[in-house]
């Protein structure tokens, strides 16, 4: 890939995604950071002045926006929390980058969508979120769509990466401390290994695709059932786990949880096929890459 001239500012840069942001990268842009605990500055993007404040004295070409209130139980029961740091902090960050010319991206979710459809869903589907992290990125979606038109929001699904707390990792702990792994099986999405969504990021920056909304996901379906079973089989293979271990499906309804989750959010990525982009890999090639990782 070409080295690209530019300044790229990644808030949320210290989060799961955020780490693999800026190691893509870092190569190809100067590079600054921000989020509440870690990075070059420290921003909370609640605060409209600060935001605006931060945008103004870097000004960076491209803003990527993946800081978000990602806890979706927290969201439920904490909703006016959801809203502030997924909609108003999103709209603080679009308002910051219209200021200055700021091309945005934005990190959405395939929980905007209800889970009623069977086919995929598409760019040009109607979201109707079941749950209020749903709700709340998707009001992030609409100020961005109305602030600042030189944006890219680009809605990925059931994320795991090496720098962060995410299901693989839950499953391969929990499977390593013999606790019984009984896993939810109706539903199925896209599950999606940040380095490779990284890296799509990085191509569409690069390529300046055109703006609007696009899904970028590994490729495939699985419940989280099917997950955790692949998990346990790379794992016993590369001998991480004992064999033996057994994976138990059960229905959502077992599973406590304040939140509606969509029964089927995979996502297709009609927009990403259109601007050239080489799709990512199949989730399951992805997955081997993370737990040869993690064993490394
Ligand atoms: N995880 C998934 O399965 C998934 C699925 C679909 C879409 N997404 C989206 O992908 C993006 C990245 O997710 P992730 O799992 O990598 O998230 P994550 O690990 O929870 O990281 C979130 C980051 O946001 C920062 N942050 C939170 N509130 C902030 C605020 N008010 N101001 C500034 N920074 C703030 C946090 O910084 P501090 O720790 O310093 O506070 C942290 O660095 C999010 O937009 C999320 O909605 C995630």
């Amino acid at each position: 890939m070409k080295a690209v001239d530019g300044k790229v500012l990644v808030i949320g840069a210290g989060g799961m995604l955020g780490q693999d942001i800026c190691a893509r990268f870092a190569p190809h842009f100067a590079l600054i950071t921000a989020s509440r605990r870690s990075g070059d500055i420290r921003l909370d993007i609640t605060d409209g002045e600060a935001t605006r404040r931060v945008v103004a004295e870097n000004a960076p070409d491209v803003v990527i926006l993946c800081a978000a209130y990602t806890d979706v139980d927290g969201c439920e029961r904490n909703p006016e929390e959801a809203y502030r740091v997924n909609a108003f902090g999103a709209a603080n960050v679009a308002s910051a980058c219209a200021d200055v010319g700021a091309r945005l991206l934005f990190i959405s979710t395939d929980y905007v969508f209800d889970g009623a459809k069977r086919n995929g869903y598409t760019e040009w589907d109607v979201p109707r979120p079941l749950s209020v992290y749903g709700a709340s990125k998707l009001a992030g979606e609409q100020w961005i769509r109305e602030i600042c038109p030189r944006h890219w929001i680009v809605r990925t699904a059931w994320l795991y990466g090496v720098g962060g707390k995410c299901f693989p990792r839950t499953i391969l702990n929990a499977a390593r401390e013999g606790k019984p792994l009984r896993v939810v099986n109706d539903q199925t999405g896209s599950p999606t290994f940040t380095g490779d969504l990284a890296e799509v990021l990085l191509k569409m920056v690069s390529a300046k695709v055109a703006y609007g909304t696009y899904h970028a996901v590994n490729q495939g379906s699985a419940t989280w059932y099917e997950v955790a079973c692949e998990v346990v089989n790379l794992a016993t293979e590369r001998g991480l786990l004992s064999s033996g271990v057994s994976v138990t499906p059960v229905s959502s309804w077992e599973w406590l949880s304040p939140t509606c989750r969509p029964a089927y959010s995979v996502l297709n990525m009609e927009r990403l096929r259109w601007a050239g982009i080489p799709l990512p890999r199949h989730w399951k090639e992805a997955l081997q890459d993370y737990i040869q990782r993690l064993d490394a």
